[in-house]
């Protein structure tokens, strides 16, 4: 279904939208090179891959280690010979607290793991994407505009990788950088929000997100993981710097037109 074999990179590919767009790109029959630190869940992950009809290879490893992220390229380079795609889709929330309260170290890491990483990431890719015209998805959030009390780091990182997508727009003619918003997901992280948020954020957020569980209204991860995987297959390069939707009409229409219009893979 892929052109020739893409071979696209998903960090955070051991649960949640990293897997589930891993599975997609396996159902179009892509190479995905996949990473996450816990190496037990990432071979699982990898084998769903594998069972969709994709190639997988499952690089465990901190996205937060800049000579990680160099080593993660040059073994999937080393084992598939291209690379057309990057998702910088892992990330984490904590310390969920007030900026006065917050955990300095908590703070320094996730600003380490959501904006360094895919820096880093991208700075080791961008010599082979820039070869197969290729591709870089930043996974984002709506905490990139909105100012979550409660999120100080986490709001930060992702202004930062929002903002670091637009300057790659402008600097690498040869590249796509999207950067997109998933939605609210049904995943580990929203149970942290859950968990340490009650006490930590305004309590009418709390009850928000507790709402949206009660009543069934999270996304599964594979509706966003869906327009991550085509975005990395196949966004045009007019689009290079946006900020978009994971369920904007443009992207969902030729997602589901590729890969199927189930939204589970
Ligand atoms: N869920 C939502 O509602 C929502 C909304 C907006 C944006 N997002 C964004 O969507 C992305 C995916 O989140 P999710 O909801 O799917 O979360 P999740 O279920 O918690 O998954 C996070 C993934 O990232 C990996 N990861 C975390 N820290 C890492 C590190 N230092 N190095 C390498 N891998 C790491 C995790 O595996 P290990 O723990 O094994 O490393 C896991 O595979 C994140 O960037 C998140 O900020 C989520």
């Amino acid at each position: 279904m892929v052109n020739r074999r893409q071979v696209v990179i998903v960090t955070g590919a051991s649960r949640g939208m990293g897997a589930a767009a891993a599975r997609w790109l396996g159902k179009a029959g892509a190479a995905v090179a996949m990473t996450a630190r816990d190496q037990r869940s990432l071979a699982d992950a990898a084998d769903d891959v594998a069972a969709r009809g994709g190639d997988p290879l499952p690089l465990p490893a901190d996205v937060s280690d800049p000579e990680s992220c160099v080593r993660i390229v040059k073994e999937a380079l080393e084992r598939f010979g291209r690379l057309d795609g990057l998702i910088n889709n892992a990330g984490v929330l904590e310390p969920v607290a007030p900026a006065a309260a917050a955990d300095r170290d908590a703070w320094r890491y996730n600003i380490e793991v959501n904006l360094l990483g895919p820096y880093y990431m991208t700075a080791a890719a961008l010599e082979p994407l820039r070869e197969a015209r290729g591709r870089i998805v930043n996974v984002s959030s709506g905490a990139a505009v909105n100012a979550v009390a409660g999120w100080s780091a986490y709001c930060a990182a992702k202004a930062g990788m929002t903002h670091f997508t637009r300057v790659l727009a402008v600097e690498e003619p040869d590249v796509t950088a999207i950067s997109l918003r998933p939605g609210v997901v049904d995943t580990q992280m929203q149970g942290v929000i859950r968990e340490k948020g009650p006490g930590n954020m305004a309590p009418d957020k709390t009850d928000y997100f507790q709402n949206l569980k009660a009543e069934g209204k999270l996304a599964p991860p594979e509706m966003p993981g869906r327009s991550m995987a085509w975005l990395a297959l196949r966004a045009p390069v007019e689009w290079s710097g946006r900020f978009m939707e994971y369920d904007d009409p443009d992207i969902l229409g030729p997602a589901r037109g590729m890969m199927g219009e189930g939204d589970i893979p």
